[in-house]
């Protein structure tokens, strides 16, 4: 089987390729290279032992795509590609919403005019906006509180209305908690441009002597410690759940959504103890206020993955700490 792989030189298509080719699927990237590096191809190499076909492309450019699936067929295509930090599209509304959700609109005319009739949505659990329970299953009630996280939701109801309309599509919607680590070979993990939004990034820059020390955003929540929990998922267990999804609903159709998660939150100061102990050196930080439209406490309910998909996450975060150590070691600045 082959399958087309929107954003999937960005941190977890490409690890997802990984997972891909594992089970015996051919992965076919196509990718604007807005967020990540060209290198990162080169890798998969050295991790799979093959060079993947890849197509510099915008998933906007509605000829290209035509082009794409008529000179070849495809059995389904897992969808990356999205621009996805908070803050920026709060600052860049249209951006976000032009390139995520008209590009999702775009990329489902070129399928349906192709008849590609399978798509894997790399979904957030953003979607969920403010917990109104925990752990937070699929039938949460959804909304959300940024435009990046609106993005997600209507992509979300766009494919479920596509689905309404065409009984022949199937739309699986994977929820992500909060993706972390890296491939153990050392060779492929995340890198962000500029300083880190996120904990784990900042935590292993701060490791390596990059950053000076981690800003702790809020010590006051109704947490054990007061720092913010969150549902840490290792990027390959992630990689394992879209291969999952797909494997386990190649005969069906209609509009499917999991949550891929451990069901376990971790707070960030736990986390800091944990990359101390993976790099054997403290992480020097510093209580900071509360950053502004963070929730106190988030972990999945990922149940109906285990019972439907046959999937639940081995890592522990023991091994994301590890994996993201070893990686941050290997390439200080990135690919
Ligand atoms: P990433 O930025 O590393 O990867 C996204 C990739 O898509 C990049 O390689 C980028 O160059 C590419 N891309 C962006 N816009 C494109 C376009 N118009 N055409 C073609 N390629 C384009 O991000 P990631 O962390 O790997 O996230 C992948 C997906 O998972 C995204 O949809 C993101 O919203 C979602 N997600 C990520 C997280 C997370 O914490 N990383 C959590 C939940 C959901
Ligand atoms: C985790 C915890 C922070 C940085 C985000 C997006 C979400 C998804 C995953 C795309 C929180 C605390 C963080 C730091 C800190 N991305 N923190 N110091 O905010 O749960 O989720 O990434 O879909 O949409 O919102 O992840 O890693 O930014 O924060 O104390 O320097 O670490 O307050 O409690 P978050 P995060």
């Amino acid at each position: 089987m082959k399958v087309l792989v929107t954003g999937g030189l960005g941190y977890i298509g490409s690890h997802t390729c990984i997972a891909l080719h594992n089970a015996g699927i051919t992965p076919v990237i196509l990718d604007n290279l807005s967020n990540s590096s060209i290198h990162v191809l080169q890798q998969l190499h050295k991790i799979c032992g093959q060079t993947f076909s890849f197509i510099e492309g915008d998933i906007r450019d509605q000829h290209q795509l035509e082009q794409i699936f008529k000179q070849q067929s495809f059995d389904a295509v897992f969808h990356f590609a999205a621009l996805k930090a908070v803050g920026e599209s709060c600052q860049q509304p249209r951006r976000y919403y032009e390139n995520n959700v008209c590009g999702t609109v775009t990329l489902l005319d070129a399928m349906y005019n192709n008849d590609v009739t399978r798509i894997i949505f790399s979904s957030s659990a953003t979607v969920y906006g403010e917990p109104q329970y925990l752990p937070i299953d699929e039938q949460h009630p959804i909304s959300a509180t940024n435009p990046y996280g609106w993005s997600k939701v209507m992509v979300e109801q766009i494919l479920a209305d596509n689905c309404q309309s065409d009984s022949q599509q199937l739309a699986i919607s994977l929820r992500y908690f909060n993706p972390v680590g890296a491939h153990s070979s050392g060779l492929l993990g995340e890198s962000p441009n500029g300083i880190p939004n996120n904990l784990m990034p900042y935590i292993a820059q701060t490791a390596v002597g990059k950053r000076a020390k981690v800003s702790v955003f809020g010590d006051d929540y109704d947490t054990n410690d007061g720092t913010g929990v969150r549902d840490y998922i290792h990027v390959m267990d992630l990689a394992e759940g879209h291969v999952a999804a797909f494997t386990n609903h190649q005969q069906d159709s209609g509009f499917l959504a999991y949550n891929l998660g451990t069901g376990q939150g971790y707070s960030v100061l736990e986390i800091i103890a944990a990359f101390s102990k993976a790099s054997r050196q403290q992480i020097p930080f510093q209580m900071a206020p509360r950053r502004q439209g963070d929730i106190a406490c988030n972990y999945a309910d990922a149940n109906l993955a285990k019972a439907k998909l046959g999937w639940q996450t081995k890592l522990t975060i023991n091994d994301m700490t590890r994996d993201t150590w070893r990686w941050q070691q290997n390439y200080p600045q990135g690919l």
